[in-house]
């Protein structure tokens, strides 16, 4: 088969291979899954440039997310039969064999049904942004009639956030780094989105709530926005938290922070349990089939030009989701 694969790890032009490789076989309990389309987030282009880790695997096939059609059963494999169209996750989590290939073999519960009305490009977003964001918006519990904020709106998670919480029956306040992510953040469902570099974000969502503040937050960046997040949440909120870009440190405030009932949550979406796995992907189903999602791709590249896919999606953050076709 064709698949992309890097042996050490550095700058995508140096490191990333395109050829032919040999093409797994389904074993017990797994799915073989011609790809036809796979997702880059910025866990796999930060592993391949990792070089002071080094690759996990003596060969790795970069990705974790992507969508194709189902071309052999393993043995026990239940709940699919040969030409279904699905969507697979955490591929190349603690594996070698990610979606940059024409096939990848994965145990049936890392696979889902693909709606007729998804392309496989827009199943090969679904993974990791969309599986987070819903986590982050739902764990702790439904937000009808909350108020929740989305920071980082025009990020592949933060996007599907806002999505899930209009969804959820929330209203939305966002920020992003620039007038145009605010707009798109409006067009995704956020009743108003702040500028993160220009606007005093604390007084401006004080304001806009009548000093209610929000109920949740959907944090990327925890340490560094946590003490703004304390100053903003509302009695008995919660900040959800999936990322860490700038500050991987927080400093809690105990006495004297406004919400004393606050919960925090911590989202990992590689090591969710499998209860929550399958409520995730169905929540996200459910809001698919009310039409309630725009999956906003960024770019399309194929997989003969997986380097330039890499480079283009570690340029492009806040854009949307770079995708690679595998016609
Ligand atoms: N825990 C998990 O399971 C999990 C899952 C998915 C992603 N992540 C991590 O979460 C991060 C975002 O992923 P993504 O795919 O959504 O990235 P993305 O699509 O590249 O979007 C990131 C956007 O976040 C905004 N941003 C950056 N720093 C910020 C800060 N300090 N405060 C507020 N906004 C900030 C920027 O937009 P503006 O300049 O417009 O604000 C940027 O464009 C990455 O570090 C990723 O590795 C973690």
């Amino acid at each position: 088969m064709l698949a992309g694969w890097f042996e050490k790890c550095g700058v995508a032009d140096e490191v990333i291979v395109v050829g032919e490789t040999q093409t797994p076989t389904a074993g017990p309990g797994e799915v073989l899954v011609r790809l036809h389309a796979s997702g880059i987030n910025p866990s796999d282009y930060k592993r391949r440039a990792n070089v002071k880790a080094g690759p996990e695997f003596p060969r790795v096939i970069p990705h974790s997310d992507g969508a194709g059609v189902v071309a052999a059963l393993g043995a026990g494999a239940q709940g699919f039969s040969i030409g279904d169209r699905v969507w697979v996750f955490n591929a190349q989590w603690a594996r070698p064999d990610g979606t940059a290939a024409e096939f990848v073999r994965l145990p049936a519960a890392q696979v889902r049904h693909l709606p007729e009305s998804m392309s496989f490009e827009e199943g090969a977003c679904l993974g990791i942004p969309a599986m987070t964001a819903y986590r982050c918006v739902f764990a702790n519990g439904p937000v009808k009639g909350q108020i929740v904020y989305v920071p980082a709106a025009t990020g592949r998670v933060g996007a599907y956030a806002i999505q899930f919480a209009k969804w959820g029956g929330a209203r939305v306040i966002a920020s992003a780094g620039s007038p145009e992510s605010s707009a798109v953040a409006v067009s995704l469902g956020a009743e108003v989105a702040f500028n993160r570099k220009s606007d005093n974000i604390e007084a401006r969502i004080l304001e806009h709530t009548q000093g209610y503040g929000v109920d949740r937050v959907i944090e990327i960046d925890f340490g560094a926005n946590l003490e703004m997040d304390e100053r903003i949440v509302a009695e008995g909120g919660a900040i959800a938290s999936y990322g860490a870009v700038v500050q991987p440190k927080a400093t809690l405030t105990l006495a004297g922070r406004r919400a004393r009932n606050l919960s925090l949550q911590f989202v990992f979406v590689y090591l969710l349990k499998p209860g929550v796995v399958d409520d995730t992907c169905a929540g996200i189903l459910r809001a698919q089939a009310d039409g309630a999602l725009t999956h906003r791709i960024a770019g399309v590249v194929p997989l003969s030009e997986l380097a330039r896919a890499h480079r283009e999606a570690e340029s492009q953050a806040g854009t949307g989701h770079m995708v690679v076709s595998i016609p």
